[in-house]
C-alpha cells in the first residue's frame, strides 16, 4: 500500500473556476507546506465555485476517496452570499475545531482589521483534518504558519500518518508525552 500523504488544496471561487483569474490561493497553499512538510507527501489539487453542495461533495471525495489526511480550503469564508465554505466544511464534519478559526483571526487581525470578516473554521471528518482559509493569498502564510505547529499531532490523534515539519521554517508541537512513530 502507498503510503505517502495526500493533502487536499481546495480553492473555493467563483471566479478562478471559470478561469476568469489565476488560482494563486492553491498554489500559494502548496508552496507553503512544501517549504513546510519534511519528507514527501502528494498535493491533490481542486478549483471549483462557491456552491455549497458541490463544496460539500469535493470535501467528501478527498477525505473519504483520495484519502487525504489533511484539506486545506481557500476562499469563501466571507460574510457575502455565496461565501458558503465554512457552513459546507460544518456540514461534512463531525467535529468541529474552533481554535483554529480563533487563532487565525487573532494573528490576521494584527494585519488588517477586516480579518473579523472571515469565518474560517476548522473540523474533523473520519481521519481528515479540513481547515479553511480565506481567499487573500496573502493571507495564506499568516494563517497557517498561526496554527500549523498543531496540525501533526492533530492528525496523530485521528490515526492519521506521522507529519514532521522542518522547525527552522516551522516548528510541530507535540506534548512531551506523545508516542513517537
Ligand atoms: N485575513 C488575512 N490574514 N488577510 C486578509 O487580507 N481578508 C479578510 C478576511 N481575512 C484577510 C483576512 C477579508 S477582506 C474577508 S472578506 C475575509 O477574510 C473572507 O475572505 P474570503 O471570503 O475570500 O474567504
Amino acid at each position: 500500500m502507498d503510503s505517502t500523504p495526500r493533502i487536499g488544496i481546495l480553492t473555493v471561487s467563483d471566479r478562478a473556476s471559470r478561469n476568469e483569474y489565476e488560482d494563486k490561493g492553491g498554489p500559494a497553499i502548496q508552496d507553503w507546506l512544501t517549504r513546510t512538510i519534511k519528507g514527501s507527501w502528494e498535493a491533490v489539487g481542486r478549483v471549483i465555485p462557491d456552491e455549497e453542495a458541490l463544496i460539500e461533495a469535493v470535501l467528501r471525495e478527498l477525505c473519504d476517496r483520495e484519502g487525504c489526511c489533511l484539506v486545506v480550503t481557500t476562499g469563501g469564508t466571507g460574510p457575502a452570499p455565496r461565501d458558503v465554505t465554512p457552513e459546507a466544511t460544518e456540514k461534512v464534519c463531525s467535529k468541529m475545531l474552533p481554535g483554529f478559526g480563533e487563532q487565525m483571526r487573532a494573528v490576521s487581525l494584527a494585519h488588517v482589521p477586516t480579518a473579523i470578516l472571515s469565518r474560517q473554521t476548522a473540523g474533523i471528518r473520519g481521519q481528515s483534518l479540513i481547515i479553511n482559509l480565506p481567499g487573500k493569498p496573502s493571507a495564506i502564510a499568516e494563517c497557517l504558519h498561526a496554527v500549523f505547529p498543531a496540525v501533526p499531532y492533530c492528525i496523530d490523534l485521528i490515526g492519521g500518518p506521522y507529519l514532521e515539519t522542518r522547525p527552522d521554517f516551522c516548528a510541530a508541537f507535540r506534548p512531551a508525552t506523545a508516542a513517537r512513530r
